[in-house]
């Protein structure tokens, strides 16, 4: 995405021409800079002399044409969920490459995965007995909980004493041995203690590192392990004041997992990101509806998206920086301060970080475009149909031009599994 003219541009299409061939609202993806974001991330570790593997985070954004862009150009793919693997596997990444973490996986589910040969970082005791019950060997990792947490809200912090996820330090020598009395064999340690961190968490996150370091070193006594998985979690800047990750902070953090690795002497070093490979190339494209004129105690502007297109404010209060599409530089233009409001039934459905925090945008008019940025990742994959609204379109920009990756939903889309 680019500025020029006080327009917001995709290679050399006008975001305005994007929504007229598409439709409103849209999400935009820039592919272009995908490549980019993951070779800062191998930059970083090439400088410190240490190859990791990135497994990409699928909850992040899910879609296919999307997984398919990134088959050759990382490791493999961290599923969330059985579907997030089998549309891994459709988009051509082998089941060597991907492995699952999830909290709940069914026996149907554990079926699926184990027939398929899909890695596993199993989630707790019940996960490993159900894994024996179906087979007699299957290699396992397991998902550490370092108790202590890390992230940007409390509902994506997933390390600390209040967390569902993974095994405690202390409980991971007895893990291992009920794998092994059970024909399973672990053989890979797990860690994701939350998400959407920067910077100035590199502290906390090396803390959680040396957990990960003391449990794998002892859990080296009872197992013969060959890969560490470090999670994903590097944020972007969305408020103003935030700054994203120089080369620098990336190598410090490269550095911090070099060090663990050094010290525990296994084969592979795992990551895997979400947002930072996809957060920073979305663009929520909505147009704008009704402008309050007078009648309501502050300036309101409701426009043809809500939450269940994209509900990271309405989930976690996030701000989400906003430019209207045809007045890019907000100086050159007269302000006024707004809510941006979704379209639905739903009084917290709004744009901004929350309800008082009013927007100071160029004077708005109806019909205007505004893009919400930093929408790549949580976006359409946590998407509904909520107040029976229709998910969006989804369009890439690959060498400048755009391709329709997922079409809107209709009328059809709302009612095909309803039965009266
Ligand atoms: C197990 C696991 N790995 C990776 C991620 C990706 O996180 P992020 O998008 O913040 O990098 C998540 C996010 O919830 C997760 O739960």
């Amino acid at each position: 995405m680019k500025i020029k003219n006080n327009q917001i541009y995709f290679g050399e299409i006008k975001a305005e021409e994007l929504v007229e061939k598409f439709g409103s609202p849209l999400y935009v993806y820039d592919f272009d800079q995908i490549a980019n974001n993951i070779e800062r991330l191998k930059r970083a570790f090439k400088i410190v002399g240490l190859k990791i593997k990135i497994y990409y985070a699928t909850k992040a954004n899910s879609s296919l044409a999307l997984l398919r862009f990134l088959k050759d150009k990382i490791e493999g793919i961290d599923a969330s969920s059985p579907y997030e693997a089998r549309i891994s596997l459709e988009a051509g990444f082998s089941p060597h490459r991907i492995m699952i973490t999830a909290p709940a996986l069914t026996i149907e589910d554990l079926g699926y995965l184990l027939r398929k040969n899909i890695g596993i970082n199993i989630d707790s005791f019940s996960q490993i007995d159900q894994i024996a019950k179906i087979v007699n060997f299957y290699r396992i990792g397991i998902r550490v909980n370092p108790l202590i947490e890390i992230g940007s809200h409390q509902h994506i912090r997933t390390g600390g004493k209040y967390s569902k996820f993974g095994i405690m330090p202390i409980k991971v020598t007895e893990a291992i041995k009920r794998a092994k009395n059970k024909g399973l064999e672990v053989n890979g340690l797990h860690c994701h203690a939350g998400s959407n961190w920067l910077a100035k968490d590199l502290i906390t996150f090396k803390k959680i590192t040396e957990v990960m370091t003391k449990t794998a070193q002892k859990a080296g006594k009872f197992t013969k392990l060959t890969y560490l998985d470090f999670g994903g979690g590097l944020g972007i800047p969305l408020k103003p004041k935030e700054k994203n990750f120089t080369t620098n902070q990336l190598v410090q953090y490269a550095n911090i997992i070099k060090k663990s690795i050094n010290k525990v002497k296994v084969k592979e070093a795992r990551i895997e990101p979400g947002r930072f490979l996809i957060g920073d190339v979305g663009v929520l494209l909505t147009k704008v509806v009704h402008i309050s004129k007078g009648e309501k105690p502050i300036n309101v502007v409701i426009v043809d998206a809500g939450f269940n297109v994209f509900g990271r404010p309405f989930l976690y209060g996030a701000y989400h920086q906003i430019i209207v599409t045809t007045k890019a530089n907000i100086n050159k233009f007269h302000l006024k301060k707004y809510m941006i409001a979704g379209n639905l039934c739903e009084s917290g459905d709004v744009f901004n970080a929350s309800k008082k925090e009013l927007r100071i945008m160029p004077i708005l008019e109806e019909n205007d475009i505004l893009a919400i940025l930093n929408t790549g990742a949580y976006g359409f994959s946590m998407s509904s149909q909520f107040n029976l609204r229709l998910r969006p379109a989804e369009v890439a920009i690959i060498n400048g031009k755009d391709k329709l990756i997922r079409k809107k939903e209709d009328y059809q889309d709302l009612i095909k599994n309803q039965i009266a």
